[in-house]
């Protein structure tokens, strides 16, 4: 028994007037008019520790939309055990009926809840309402309906039987344990992802939100209830890393990690998880997909307005706040000029301010440490030689953490901001002589520890196939003639290797399979 292939949930407009639009804002409006109180969620029980943080909008960081309680080394506990315990029951549901659960979460947040998570992730997380719409609810609801397709492809596949009396067959059990989740706050998508994988798997999970994105999380954990996911499958304990890493890496029942994040605290994981190894039951599952520093490589044959859409695009949208964003650019010195005419033409027309005006394309950076490390490498690039600001190059904190698209110029193709992932709105670009492509080739190759997303701009189909092969393990999701970034579920499955994770290619049965632990039975 297999599902249908799903189809991609539509992207609504938010045309004015349209009446997603006319919801949305009503919805922003009363999120922003109220401030409400956020518990930790153990085995569906509501727990306030007393402990608060606060919930800000990076866009008006004076503006506190809720407070949030912080788990301390007791609820941690609790959430372990009461994942461990909701387990025994869950791991016997038929897979049908959890992945009946999953789908219909997709369809609460397509047809009910839409407007709630949109403005929630709008407001806490300072996207624009289109960015919103793409992460909340579309690649939310398609992870959801896909992975329940992908995981019905994993149980029919079944080994076949070499004689008529001997009967093979796998049994695709859960981990022995429990899931710890660590989702960031760039999209709401993720977090959903990282801990409903594990889940219609058989899994039972404690969830570290991002404190960046506690409201829209928050919102999920309600949606999941309601759509029937029973209590303590997903336990949610907001709080501080180190304290709740503590107690999790040295539990005997942890079975796994589900991460997205940056590549140090994911290095971490992986050092107490080999000091506490002796404890564990089994060897746990570590899947994480962590930082980039994605290029785009542009061939002489290349179209200029393809190239300085795809910059634009690819850099500045989210506020460059995706792991895939565009951050380090080859281009020929033949067209550099034409593509910098035709990014400035389209810089000029950006606007960057509050989600709830619609025309703000660029909205804040998440919070004061974020813009603090951005705006840093923008200084860098001010004060040498080896570099200069072509666009940008302005920011204020004052209300909101506001960063101006910025273009740096790279003399130097190792300059510091070519060579670490900065996760905000900068884009280096480094200009190449032009018959220095494959030369230039194997500088995007050695240049940086990831291997996330790039692409190749090329009207040439020899230069296309030489950047394919010298580029071959240059990132996990490539890109020919088009941005390094907007991966769709279903289509693209997503991740990278080297520094930028495990490449367990979330929104395939690749990511669902590592929360299998198989049993072979032959009768
Ligand atoms: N999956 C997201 C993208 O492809 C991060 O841009």
């Amino acid at each position: 028994f297999r599902f249908e292939k799903p189809k991609n949930e539509p992207v609504l407009s938010y045309a004015p007037n349209s009446p997603e639009r006319l919801e949305l804002v009503a919805e922003l409006e009363r999120m922003s008019s109220q401030q409400i109180d956020i518990p930790l969620i153990i085995g569906g029980k509501e727990i306030r520790t007393g402990n608060l943080g606060k919930v800000v909008m990076p866009h008006d960081h004076g503006h506190v939309l809720a407070t949030y309680h912080m788990a301390g080394e007791k609820e941690v506990r609790m959430a372990i055990e009461a994942a461990v315990e909701a387990r025994k029951k869950w791991e016997n549901i038929p897979w049908v009926e959890r992945a009946s659960i999953a789908i219909r979460v997709a369809e609460l947040i397509a047809k009910k809840y839409r407007a709630v998570m949109n403005a929630a992730t709008m407001l806490g997380q300072s996207k624009n309402a289109f960015q919103a719409e793409i992460d909340s609810a579309c690649e939310t609801i398609d992870f959801l309906r896909f992975n329940a397709y992908y995981m019905s492809q994993i149980y029919a596949d079944q080994p076949m039987s070499p004689t008529t009396d001997v009967v093979n067959r796998m049994e695709y059990r859960p981990l022995e344990g429990f899931v710890f989740a660590v989702t960031p706050f760039n999209f709401t998508a993720i977090a959903s992802n990282l801990c409903m994988s594990p889940v219609i798997m058989g899994n039972a999970v404690v969830w570290k939100p991002a404190t960046t994105a506690i409201l829209s999380n928050y919102y999920l954990m309600q949606i999941y209830k309601e759509a029937g996911l029973p209590d303590g499958i997903i336990n949610f304990i907001p709080g501080k890393g180190s304290v709740i890493g503590k107690e999790i890496f040295a539990h005997r029942e942890f079975a796994g990690v589900h991460f997205t994040g940056s590549t140090w605290t994911f290095n971490s994981f992986w050092s107490e998880i080999a000091r506490n190894l002796p404890n564990y039951r089994s060897y746990p599952k570590i899947v994480g997909e962590t930082g980039g520093k994605d290029f785009v490589m542009v061939h002489p044959s290349a179209d200029v307005q393809q190239v300085a859409v795809a910059l634009v695009r690819g850099a500045f949208e989210f506020q460059g706040q995706k792991c895939s964003a565009a951050s380090r650019a080859y281009i020929p010195k033949s067209m550099w000029y034409a593509v910098k005419d035709s990014m400035g033409k389209m810089l000029t027309d950006i606007k960057v301010g509050d989600v709830r005006n619609f025309s703000n394309f660029v909205n804040a950076v998440i919070d004061e440490a974020a813009f603090d490390s951005i705006t840093g490498y923008i200084e860098k690039a001010r004060n040498t030689k080896d570099a200069e600001i072509v666009f940008g190059g302005t920011y204020d904190k004052s209300k909101g953490y506001f960063i101006q698209p910025t273009v740096i110029l790279a003399n130097d193709p190792h300059f510091v901001t070519m060579e670490e992932e900065i996760f905000g709105p900068v884009l280096t670009i480094h200009v190449y002589e032009d018959a220095k492509f494959e030369e230039t080739l194997e500088l995007v190759d050695s240049t940086s520890p990831y291997a996330l997303t790039g692409s190749i701009f090329s009207n040439d189909r020899y230069a296309t196939e030489v950047a394919f092969e010298k580029l071959k393990y240059a990132a996990g999701n490539f890109y020919i003639n088009d941005k390094p970034t907007g991966a769709v579920v279903g289509q693209q499955p997503f991740g990278g290797a080297r520094a930028s994770g495990t490449n367990d290619k979330a929104g395939s049965y690749l990511n669902l399979i590592r929360w299998t632990n198989p049993r072979s039975i032959k009768e």
